[in-house]
């Protein structure tokens, strides 16, 4: 699939937005706080519903304006569809696709698949594992969007959990968390089966990714760390009881896992530079894309904001040549000897203005 068109009105620093862009390489140039990044912004939003800069959606309305509103026309399947996104202050945002309002994330899913790396994508493999786990849950959701529903539900379910270990009532704790943790073990044995199967495919294609990119030989392994065992979540689960009351809290669960990272077996979080982590990333992301191509039989549209200027000339020339037949968005802010050519072609920003460069 590929991202044909996008209009913008009070957008961030867009007055006004009406934009074509090509199946290959898009590159978007230009000094800094011109606007580069909040393009890929946009278009992420249409894609999966939300920013990968800010939680609040109303941030995105231009200074001293009410709304916000994107349009983005995608080429899937050789029809083009219309997905609209229309943010209002201190409302839900309202959705469309092909003009039919859409009443929850979980149907704007599965429309525009579009995997996206930022600079801030380092802190996934660098920080706490809260990080690691919304990254995890953010991709499988895009294959599996009843993943969505299921996640909701488990952590509604431990809220709940929670909320009972903390009240002072003591009589009868034990019958209902059991008749919690009765509830959480089919939650918890769909989330762990996603998450394993994910992290599998993961490692078959990141090794590829990066060599690809960097050249070298280096060895990536990631590996999920339950803390409830696949094969015996309700004994685990039971005997936590005793445990879960004296401490006032849900002790495990997939809202308590995380992943190692490792390079050539040393973890990354202590031990990797920063270009490494930069590379290894990169890396992810493109395996990510490859996965959501390979589960949903689509090509998925990837978003490489502020990457490509760090990158030395040999990393920049390899990261291309992987990228060959993806259509790709990269944002930077040097002004570039890239050449355009057939697959690559390139767009200046400056002040909220996109003027089209090949
Ligand atoms: N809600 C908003 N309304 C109007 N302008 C905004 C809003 N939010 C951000 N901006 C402006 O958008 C500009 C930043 O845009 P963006 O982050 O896309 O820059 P960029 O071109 O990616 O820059 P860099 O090269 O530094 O990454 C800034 O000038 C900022 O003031
Ligand atoms: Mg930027």
């Amino acid at each position: 699939m590929f991202l044909k068109n996008i209009r913008l009105i009070h957008f961030r620093n867009y007055e006004q937005l009406n934009i074509d862009f090509y199946p290959g390489i898009n590159i978007l140039y230009g000094r800094n706080a011109q606007g580069k990044t909040n393009v890929l912004e946009a278009i992420n939003i249409c894609a999966n519903g939300k920013s990968f800069r800010v939680n609040t959606d109303s941030k995105t309305i231009m200074f001293e304006q009410n709304e916000a509103y994107i349009k983005a026309a995608f080429e899937r399947n050789e029809q083009i569809n219309h997905i609209e996104v229309l943010i209002e202050k201190e409302k839900k945002k309202s959705l469309k696709i092909n003009g039919i309002p859409a009443r929850s994330l979980r149907e704007l899913l599965g429309n525009l698949y579009v995997v996206v790396f930022s600079p801030e994508d380092i802190k996934t493999a660098k920080e706490g594992p809260s990080l690691r786990r919304a990254f995890l849950d953010g991709e499988i959701s895009k294959i599996r969007p009843s993943y969505v529903d299921a996640l909701k539900k488990y952590t509604r379910i431990i809220a709940e959990k929670n909320a009972l270990l903390r009240s002072k009532r003591v009589d009868k704790k034990e019958i209902m968390l059991e008749a919690y943790n009765e509830q959480l073990e089919s939650y918890i044995k769909m989330i762990l089966k996603n998450r394993k199967a994910y992290i599998k495919k993961l490692n078959e294609y990141v090794n590829e990714t990066h060599q690809e990119i960097s050249g070298g030989t280096e060895k990536i392994n990631i590996r999920y760390k339950e803390s409830i065992p696949e094969e015996s979540i309700r004994e685990t689960l039971q005997k936590l009881v005793k445990k879960e009351i004296a401490d006032f809290s849900c002790a495990a669960g997939p809202h308590r896992d995380d992943i190692d990272i490792m390079i050539n077996d040393k973890d990354v979080r202590v031990y990797a530079s920063q270009g490494q982590l930069r590379t290894l990333m990169l890396a992810v992301k493109t395996a990510c894309l490859r996965i959501l191509e390979e589960s949903t039989g689509e090509r998925p549209v990837l978003l490489l904001d502020d990457v490509f200027s760090e990158l030395d000339d040999a990393r920049k020339k390899n990261l291309l040549k992987a990228l060959k037949g993806i259509q790709v968005f990269i944002t930077t802010a040097g002004t570039e000897k890239i050449e355009s050519t057939e697959h690559v072609h390139k767009f200046e920003v400056s002040g909220g203005i996109i003027t089209p460069k090949s």
